[in-house]
């Protein structure tokens, strides 16, 4: 349909010099728009296990030789970037990893890549519980998949020994309830203890651990149920050698 419109009844032409301007704005905003630059965010990529491998494997092999504090959270962050678009990862065959005396159970299985990580891939039942334990040799990056998981996460104040005997600070650097599609990291330098609880529903997530350091036994953080310093999370803390 042809339009009889005349130049001379343009509006730009009897509007006043405010609305020219906000027309002018949005004119800019729909070139930014054409130009790719969006000002609205888009929705993360959704990847399948397959294709977050093909991504993050070349950039973990990228970053994963500076293993200082922020090399490793270059390392985790760029590894999470990737990881918010994943989904769905199949489950692969899983072993009951119960505590001794716990009621509810935990599973552990793995899915086997060729990366500079291991992918671990776990389960808990309703209330299931993975004590607090420190990473002395291997970073994490730990992704939900269904459910709902509470992590806490705590590092030594001062100084750090894993094989004291006597009590000693810890700093609660972290309490966060993970839902689907929701991260917590450990860097090896800050925050390298993490333990779980999973919710009502119970949870099923991945740990992607990359280890750095030789490997060694790893000690269960017993934590006081009062805080030393309730506004700063500082709680005594006891190592217990099981
Ligand atoms: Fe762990």
């Amino acid at each position: 349909m042809q339009s009889s419109t005349r130049p001379e009844a343009l509006p730009a032409l009897i509007l006043p010099r405010r609305e020219l301007l906000a027309l002018a704005a949005l004119g800019s905003l729909a070139q930014l728009t054409r130009a790719g630059a969006s000002p609205v965010p888009e929705e993360p990529q959704v990847l399948d296990f397959a294709r977050f491998l093909e991504l993050a494997v070349p950039r973990a092999r990228e970053l994963v030789g500076d293993t200082s504090g922020s090399g490793q959270d270059r390392y985790l962050h760029a590894l999470a970037a990737l990881a918010s678009g994943l989904r769905e990862v199949p489950q692969p065959q899983m072993r009951e990893t119960t505590s001794k005396g716990a009621s509810a159970r935990t599973f552990l299985g793995v899915n086997e890549c060729e990366a500079p990580f291991t992918v671990l891939h776990w389960r808990l039942d309703p209330g299931a519980r993975i004590g607090l334990h420190p990473h002395l040799y291997g970073n994490v990056l730990t992704l939900c998949l269904e459910g709902e998981v509470r992590i806490q996460n705590f590092e030594l104040v001062g100084e750090r020994d894993f094989d004291t005997k006597e009590s000693f600070r810890v700093r609660r650097s972290n309490d966060q309830q993970l839902l689907p599609g929701r991260m917590n990291l450990v860097n090896l330098e800050h925050g390298y203890v993490h333990g779980f609880c999973a919710g009502p529903a119970g949870a099923r997530g991945l740990d992607l651990t990359t280890r750095l350091r030789e490997k060694r036994s790893t000690p269960t953080l017993e934590v006081g149920a009062q805080a030393l310093d309730e506004a700063r999370g500082i709680f005594e803390g006891r190592w217990r050698q099981d």
